[in-house]
């Protein structure tokens, strides 16, 4: 069965992650054209003195972005949040999502993110002020809550398909836990039993196999990846393939990879202007080397070295050769 979020019936059933720094449009629509069914902008704060922010209008950039549009919202102000949500709406989104996954200790100088885990009546809040804020689904992403001790990831589902959130994306670890630790996919089917909305599993996916085996463990209706597409759009394409039962297909050709590595250097170079699209371009090329077999370490050096949008792009053409 396909998976619907509010009107939007989903193309596939990966996404990708929202990822802080990494996420915006040029990505986003890079990992849209290889298979992702979504893919959520950066986290955007909804502390009124940043709504208007010249890079957080960057962040939510979905210009040419197919639907469905999705952009992140961070905050601990129930009135805050539905602001920030209609504001965003205004401003394209087609689906608001809710961080209350990220683990830092102070996002924006509140304790938003995950931190929100620890108090569900503020949970709801949130959530209700947002969804009556907003004709649009609103999704939400949480953690399996603060600490091994305190996975409450259940309870904060059901306040969740409760209060009218359309959609919940679980990221298999507690706060606590940061980014280490193996990923607890239990939990993740414990909230799939748990609710009737539509369930997504996150938390180090990075191959077909992986996909299928999380799918089949949790139950979920779909996945969503992030680090594990990092230098590697294409993976989605590979992952579809493998969760609609087909046998694993290898990565584009080298010819293909490598425009679309010079596009994607190239656009980010337009998107951000030339002197910051030169700095997020370097984590880029850095994530494609790592995948690119036999790729040149001095080479790659001189790139991350150079200061000039013309040059990072020729030697980045020399360096994927
Ligand atoms: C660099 C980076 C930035 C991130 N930024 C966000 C964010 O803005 N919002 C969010 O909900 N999660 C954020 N996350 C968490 C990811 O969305 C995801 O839940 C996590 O990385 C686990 O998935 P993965 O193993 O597929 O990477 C971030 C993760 C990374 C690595």
């Amino acid at each position: 069965m396909e998976m619907r979020i509010g009107p939007y019936t989903l193309v596939g059933r990966t996404m990708l992650a929202p990822m802080a720094g990494v996420t915006d449009l040029p990505f986003r629509l890079l990992c849209r054209r290889y298979g992702a069914a979504m893919a959520v902008s950066e986290m955007v704060s909804a502390r009124p003195d940043l709504l208007h922010d010249a890079r957080t209008r960057l962040r939510t950039d979905h210009s040419g972005e197919p639907a469905p549009r999705a952009t992140q919202i961070l905050g601990a102000d129930p009135l805050q949040m539905a602001e920030a949500a209609r504001l965003n709406v205004d401003r394209g989104a087609q689906i608001i999502d809710i961080n209350m996954g990220c683990p830092a200790k102070k996002v924006c100088n509140v304790a938003a993110g995950s931190a929100l885990l620890r108090d569900e009546k503020l949970v709801a809040r949130i959530l209700d002020a947002v969804v009556a804020a907003v004709q649009v689904p609103v999704t939400l992403k949480i953690r399996t809550g603060w600490a091994p001790g305190q996975r409450n990831a259940v309870v904060i589902a059901r306040i969740a398909e409760s209060a009218g959130i359309q959609a919940l994306v679980v990221h298999g670890r507690t706060r606590a836990c940061g980014f280490s630790g193996t990923v607890e996919y239990t939990t993740i089917s414990d909230v799939k039993r748990a609710v009737n909305i539509p369930v997504i599993a996150n938390g180090d996916i990075s191959s077909p196999a992986s996909a299928r085996e999380v799918m089949e463990i949790t139950g979920a209706d779909a996945i969503m990846v992030g680090r594990g597409a990092l230098g590697r759009p294409w993976l989605f394409t590979q992952l579809n393939m493998a969760l609609n039962g087909f046998p694993v297909v290898d990565e584009p050709p080298a010819e293909e990879r490598k425009r679309v590595i010079l596009e994607h250097v190239k656009n980010l170079h337009v998107f951000y202007g030339r002197r910051t699209g030169l700095r997020i371009a370097r984590k880029h090329i850095a994530w494609y080397a790592k995948h690119w077999p036999g790729v040149s370490l001095p080479g790659l050096r001189e790139i991350l070295a150079v200061e000039d949008a013309d040059r990072q792009l020729l030697l980045t053409d020399i360096l994927f050769d």
